[in-house]
């Protein structure tokens, strides 16, 4: 298993397979995404490389986050690569939701254990207005097909930001009364050109906390391995709410994952500018020396982004990492 200095297991990796993405939300590419040179995404050998370097360090959960991954045509390919390989346990999708409906019985098929999608409001003009795309009733048909697939582990991401908040927990909790999905509400993290709209909108996960609880929903006991996020039930709904609070000052005392970008860097957090370049070992598919990099690289993970301290200056790459 790999370890830190700080006491913490990594059995969780975020595998960006692409940094393109189709929708334009306004805490994250207000400006959709632009790029003008081609870019080289990891190949699947590359990729395969990879998850088998993971493996053997003791990953048992691969999460394929972009951009958007379902641009990739070969992202079911994909799922089913880390699926077979030998050690991973669970596999997991991040997506927008955009092409859900159309892919998800094969991504059934090739053995997708959980899927988390985007949706920051059940309104169908708010959520127009947020992302840009007006796709709403598509995404929500693509999720009632991935439950009665018997996916059982669904997510929903609903960034907390005081422009889209009116009546957000209000109909996230009508609707998961009903549904057997856990909805997820994320504080908005400040990144480098969302910093105005960081400054007017960021609310802290601690204020829907506190109205859970006040409602009688209760905090479930999550292990040390399943990561910083809070999770709330009540007996009368079917589905569960979660809070991911990376201000909170002990966030990253249960950070379980580490991230590669989809040209082939190892970050070790989210907010960690530089990574480490393993491209030139996946290209010549050399397994050994990928474990020994990766190995290498966690001396240097540090104990915290220090969110909570530092209130500026995250990266510009959320969306490049898949958040
Ligand atoms: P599961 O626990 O596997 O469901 O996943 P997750 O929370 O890692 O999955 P998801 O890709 O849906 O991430 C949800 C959001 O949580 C991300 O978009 C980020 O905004 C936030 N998040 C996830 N991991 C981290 C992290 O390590 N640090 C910080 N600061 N935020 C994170
Ligand atoms: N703050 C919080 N969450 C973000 N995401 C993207 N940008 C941000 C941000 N600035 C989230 C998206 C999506 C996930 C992949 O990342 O809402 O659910
Ligand atoms: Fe795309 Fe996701 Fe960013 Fe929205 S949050 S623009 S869907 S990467």
């Amino acid at each position: 298993m790999l370890n830190d200095q700080f006491g913490r297991q990594f059995n969780y990796l975020r595998l960006s397979i692409t940094d393109v993405c189709n929708f334009s939300c306004s805490y994250c590419l207000p400006n959709g995404y632009q790029c003008d040179t081609p870019r080289n995404f990891l190949n699947k050998n590359e990729i395969s490389t990879l998850v088998n370097a993971f493996a053997e360090l003791g990953t048992k959960k691969v999460r394929i986050t972009g951009g958007e991954p379902c641009l990739r045509n070969d992202v079911t390919d994909i799922i089913k690569l880390c699926k077979n390989t030998r050690g991973i346990e669970k596999v997991a999708i991040t997506t927008n939701g955009f092409n859900l409906l159309k892919k998800i019985d094969e991504f059934a098929e090739a053995g997708l254990d959980a899927l988390n999608v985007s949706i920051d409001s059940l309104n169908p003009s708010m959520f127009k207005l947020i992302t840009g795309h007006d796709k709403l009733n598509l995404i929500l048909k693509g999720i009632e097909r991935a439950v009665e697939l018997g996916i059982k582990d669904i997510k929903i991401n609903a960034v907390l930001a005081k422009q889209f908040n009116k009546n957000q927990l209000k109909d996230f909790l009508a609707w998961v009364k009903h549904h057997k999905v856990t909805v997820r509400f994320i504080e908005l993290m400040e990144t480098g050109d969302g910093a105005t709209f960081f400054e007017e909108n960021h609310l802290s996960g601690q204020t829907v906390k506190a109205q859970l609880l006040d409602q009688g929903w209760l905090q479930v006991v999550r292990g040390k391995l399943n990561g910083p996020a809070e999770e709330f039930c009540h007996p009368d709904y079917d589905g569960r709410i979660g809070l991911i609070m990376p201000y909170s000052k002990d966030f990253c005392k249960s950070c379980n994952r580490l991230r590669v970008s989809a040209l082939g860097k190892l970050h070790l957090c989210l907010f960690a500018e530089q990574g480490i370049d393993l491209r030139e070992l996946l290209n010549e598919d050399d397994t050994a020396a990928t474990v020994k990099a990766i190995r290498a690289a966690m001396g240097n993970k540090e104990i915290s982004h220090e969110l909570d301290k530092r209130l500026t200056g995250a990266t510009t790459h959320l969306a490049m990492l898949g958040g």
